[in-house]
This record gives structure tokens, C-alpha cells and sequence, in this order.
């Protein structure tokens, strides 16, 4: 073969599509539930963006963007999250004006250089909600239980829903000394990623992937010990929220995300199911990233999942059920004038909402006959010389091969009709 998709990438084909869809209509229908509204981004920004919004310290900016230097030299990247530009969108489009909060949603492609492994690409999809513009822990409750209630809608059963507190800026500093303090006899044993880490930013130390690092991690100081009354008061609200919805949750003061913009309220949905990360979904507050990025104070939080990993875990999950798809009517044809007499009426019927389809590769009726069972056709209808002269045509069932019913072609309304009743 000639070319193939780039490693890391993947074809989403035909066959595939239809649970693709169906994952995307009922989170977008889900997120009109509670009045979400969609938005859409450029597919690159300025890869600044992403070293102030996503943090210089991190692994997506360190190792995994694709960044270019676009005709004019300016550097851009592809995204490797939503959550930036979407900040950037609030900010460039001045969204702070308008009634908050400002509840948006999402569904992207991204793209990170990672390793590839099961679940893990280097062009993968996001559905995501953003909401900007409150600071109350209600909103936090909110978005998760609109994540929930997507996962209820779709059947999904036995994730697990972890959640933490990484604190503000405050309760962020005593930790970080907590945590420069544990690590500091260790710094020989831990990666040189890690050594650089130390300084500018060490919970990141807590997200590295390199075995060694993990063991030497193991009994660090947890960040749930160092937050401060108000974060403290936020995390309790968030539970007692939760729980009044009676969405199950475990505390897992284990997870403090891989992006920088993080305060207080952080969440991942996980799974046995999907790989080695087992992460379908992580998300959290972020009250300090659109000031970051030169936008008015504003407090935010949402979330997002990958398509990808949530696709695996409903077929694990048994819920991967493909629609069957039951075109209509299949107009089969004898000769060349028929051809051109079925073209005309699949049109008309289809202006009906039917969904109808004629012979379009001049192959004769026993061809024809078996590409309507193969692609499942309800009926079909066979037109030539005596039917063009007599304008009546018998309809065939293809699953009840004697039903059979005679139909005017003069006027379609009656089969029109009755394609729409059976
Ligand atoms: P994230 O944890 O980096 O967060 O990604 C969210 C989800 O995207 C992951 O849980 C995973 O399902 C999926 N994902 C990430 N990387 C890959 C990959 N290489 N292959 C397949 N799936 C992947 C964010 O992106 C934040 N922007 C989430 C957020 C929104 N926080 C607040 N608002």
C-alpha cells in the first residue's frame, strides 16, 4: 500500500460512524439539557497559548505539540486540548459580557505527540464543557453531574467518578514546600525531567510516567492536607453536592492532573477498560487561567472526555450496538430509459422524505437485487418497459417476499404514504 494514516491517527470509517453519532447527539443533547451551548475553535492557535494556558512545565507542552512555523514564521500549534482556546474565544469574542455563566460545549479533535499505545493517540476527540463565570461550588456539581447524566444516557455502568482538591494559589504554595522538602533527598533518584521540575513546578513531579519516578513519589505529602479554609469549605460543598445527587464519587487525593491551570476542584471518570492510563474523562476548576491569559478575572470549571477511550469502554461495556440502517426503497431498473424514469422518481420521492436509491453502475437485475438485500432495503421496486407504458409498478417487500402491492406512477402520494407507514 501505497500511503497510510499517520501513526498515532485513524480512519473513522462508514461502518463505525453510526455509534460515533450516536455518542455525539446525546452529548450534544445532554449539554441542551442544561443549557450548554456549542462552540467551535480553530484547529491551531499561537503556540503560546497553549505554553501560558496548558503551563511551560507540563508534558503536552514540553514533549507532545505538533508546532510549526506557519509562511509568515509565526509559531503555531494544533491543538492539544480545548480548554485554551476556548479561554482565548471568551476573551477575543467578550463573552464576560454576557449573562453568566457562560456555559459552553465542545466536540474537537486533538492532537499530542504521545506514545502510542491501547487508548492513547496522537490525534484523538474531545466532547468537553466549559463554564465560565462562577466561582460557587454549585457549578462544580453541576458539570459533573451533566457528565453523569451523559454516561447514564448512554447505559454506561461502573466508572468510577475520582475527585480532589489541588487548592489556590495559597494552599499551592505550603504544599509546594511540604514537597520540595520530601523530594529534595531524592533528587539523585528521580529523571532529569523531573530535576527540572523541582524548581519551577514539583506537583508536576507527582504526573511523570517514568517508573522510577513513581516509585520514589509513593509516599509524598498529599495536597488535600495543605488547603486552606476556603478551598477546604469548596471541596466539602462539592461532595455534599454530589451526594445530594446522589452521584457516587471516591476522594483519590492521588490525582492532580497533567495541565497547569488547575484550582481546587479536579475529577477524572476512570475505567479497568481502556488501556493503561484508564482515563476516559478528567477535568476541573481553573479561576485563574482566563487572567493568565490577559482576560478579566474569571472562575471557571468543566471537563472533557476522549471519544476514543469512552467508544471502548461501551463496547466493553456491551453497549457498542451500531444502528441498523433500513433504507426504504430500492428502485431496480431493466433498461436505460427505466434508469432515467427511477433517477427522476427516487428524486421526487426523496423531496417526500423517503430514502430512496436507483442503479447508478448499469449492472444488470440479479446485481441489482443483491446490492438491495446487502444494503438491508425494505422494499424494492423493479421498472421497465411495461411499467413505464402501463405507470403502475409493483412493490416488493424484501424481508416478506410475497407481500407485494401494485402503485400508481403517476402520483406518488400513495406510496409515499404507505413507505412511511411500514
Ligand atoms: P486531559 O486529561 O488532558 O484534559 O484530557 C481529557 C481526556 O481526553 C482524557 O481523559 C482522555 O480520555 C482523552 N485523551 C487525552 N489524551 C489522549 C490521547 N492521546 N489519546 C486518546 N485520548 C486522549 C484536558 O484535555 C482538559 N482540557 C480537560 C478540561 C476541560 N479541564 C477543564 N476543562
Amino acid at each position: 500500500m501505497a500511503f497510510s494514516a499517520p501513526r498515532g491517527t485513524r480512519d473513522i470509517l462508514p461502518k463505525e460512524i453510526g455509534m460515533w453519532q450516536k455518542v455525539e447527539q446525546v452529548f450534544a443533547e445532554v449539554c441542551k439539557k442544561y443549557q450548554f451551548e456549542e462552540i467551535r475553535i480553530p484547529t491551531f492557535e499561537s503556540t503560546e497559548l497553549f505554553m501560558r494556558g496548558v503551563g511551560d512545565t507540563t508534558d503536552i507542552v514540553q514533549k507532545e505539540m505538533f508546532t510549526f512555523l506557519d509562511k509568515s514564521e509565526r509559531s503555531m500549534t494544533l491543538r492539544p486540548e480545548g480548554t485554551a482556546g476556548v479561554v482565548r474565544s471568551f476573551i477575543q469574542n467578550g463573552m464576560q459580557a454576557e449573562a453568566y455563566p457562560v456555559c459552553l460545549y465542545y466536540n474537537l479533535n486533538n492532537f499530542r505527540y504521545e506514545r502510542v499505545a491501547k487508548g492513547r493517540y496522537r490525534e484523538f476527540h474531545q466532547l468537553g464543557v466549559e463554564a465560565l463565570g462562577s466561582a460557587h461550588p454549585s457549578m462544580d456539581v453541576e458539570v459533573i453531574a451533566l457528565l453523569y447524566d451523559f454516561f447514564q444516557a448512554l447505559g454506561v455502568k461502573s466508572t468510577k467518578l475520582r475527585l480532589n482538591s489541588i487548592g489556590n494559589a495559597a494552599s499551592r504554595k505550603a504544599y509546594d514546600q511540604a514537597l520540595k522538602a520530601f523530594l529534595k533527598p531524592k533528587l539523585s533518584c528521580l529523571c532529569s525531567d523531573c530535576n527540572k521540575r523541582f524548581e519551577k513546578n514539583p506537583l508536576r513531579i507527582l504526573d511523570c510516567k517514568v517508573p522510577t519516578c513513581q516509585e520514589q513519589i509513593k509516599d509524598a505529602p498529599v495536597i488535600m492536607d495543605y488547603l486552606d479554609e476556603e478551598c477546604q469549605k469548596h471541596h466539602e460543598a462539592v461532595c455534599q453536592g454530589l451526594r445530594d445527587l446522589q452521584i457516587p464519587f471516591e476522594v483519590d487525593t492521588g490525582i492532580v492532573r497533567g495541565l497547569d491551570y488547575y484550582t481546587k476542584t479536579v475529577f477524572e471518570f476512570v475505567s479497568e477498560n481502556v488501556g493503561t492510563q484508564g482515563t476516559i474523562c478528567g477535568g476541573g476548576r481553573y479561576d485563574h487561567l482566563v487572567e493568565s491569559l490577559d482576560g478579566p478575572a474569571t472562575a471557571a470549571v468543566g471537563f472533557a472526555l476522549g471519544v476514543e477511550r469512552l467508544l471502548m469502554e461501551l463496547e466493553a461495556q456491551g453497549l457498542y450496538v451500531l444502528p441498523v440502517a433500513e433504507p426504504d426503497v430500492f428502485l431496480a431498473v431493466l433498461d436505460e430509459k427505466a434508469q432515467r424514469y427511477a433517477q427522476k422518481m427516487a428524486y421526487q420521492l426523496r423531496k417526500h422524505g423517503i430514502v430512496a436509491q436507483t442503479e447508478l453502475t448499469g449492472r444488470g437485475l440479479k446485481a441489482q437485487m443483491k446490492y438491495a438485500d446487502k444494503k438491508n432495503y425494505k422494499y424494492v421496486m423493479v421498472l421497465g418497459e411495461t411499467e413505464l407504458q402501463s405507470e403502475k409498478a409493483e412493490l416488493k417487500s424484501m424481508k416478506q417476499k410475497d407481500q407485494r402491492q401494485m402503485f400508481d406512477l403517476q402520483d406518488l402520494s400513495h406510496l409515499v404514504n404507505f413507505l412511511k407507514e411500514n
